[in-house]
């Protein structure tokens, strides 16, 4: 029979490799030979990414696909209403109170602010932040919120594209430690009084 002849395993005279048998071409034999272990292997890891990647994004969804995740930053990078920073949202925010920080606070205070604020927060376009009065919220998210957000209409704008998240929530730390201080000719109370 036919098939008798393939029972026995051939090799090649020269390199001792496997043949392939039943791939003869014009005398020319097919080796059989395994793949190259790493190449094995990285197809194997390929497939287990596949199905972890499958789980992750389509089964348990906890990751959201490159799509949804530029909508929401792009979302998060636009109108933002008060409140609504992703800063405020996500940070269990305290202000802070080590010494480096508010001296940083403090630069950026002496740089960006007081034209606006004074020097030592008395107020001059801008409302008196030394007083135990607030237009926008006396807390310190309050003022992050508000740091962030601007007051447009009454000529602060967004401070969100000029300072990092990170100068945001010094610059708001040290306007905290301005309350309760008494500089020279101060604005008059406006808004609230904080509780
Ligand atoms: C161009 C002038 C200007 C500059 C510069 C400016 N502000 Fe203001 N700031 C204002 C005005 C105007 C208001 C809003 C007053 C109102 O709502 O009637 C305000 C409001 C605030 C409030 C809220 C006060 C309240 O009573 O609730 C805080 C806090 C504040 N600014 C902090 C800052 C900080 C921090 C900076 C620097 C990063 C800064 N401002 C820079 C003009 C300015």
């Amino acid at each position: 029979m036919e098939m008798n002849e393939h029972k026995t395993v051939e090799k090649d005279e020269l390199t001792g490799d496997k043949l392939l048998s039943g791939h003869e071409y014009d005398n020319i034999r097919e080796l059989d030979n395994n793949l190259p272990k790493w190449w094995v292997w990285l197809f194997i890891i390929t497939i287990i990414f596949a199905v972890v990647y499958i789980f992750v994004f389509d089964v348990i969804k906890v990751a959201p696909y490159q799509q949804e995740e530029w909508k929401k930053e792009m979302a998060d990078a636009g109108s933002l209403a008060p409140g609504q920073s992703a800063l405020i949202v996500n940070a269990n925010l305290a202000a802070l109170t080590d010494k480096s920080s508010l001296e940083a606070g403090k630069d950026i205070w002496l740089k960006q602010c007081k034209v606006c604020h004074l020097e030592g927060g008395q107020g001059l376009v801008g409302p008196n932040l030394t007083d135990n009065f607030s237009i926008h919220g006396c807390a310190y998210t309050d003022v992050v919120n508000t740091i962030i957000v601007g007051v447009p209409e009454k000529g602060m704008i967004s401070w969100k594209t000029q300072l990092s998240d990170d100068q945001i929530l010094k610059v708001a730390s040290y306007v905290m430690t301005l309350k309760g201080t008494t500089p020279p000719n101060p604005k008059a109370p406006q808004g609230e009084p904080c509780k």
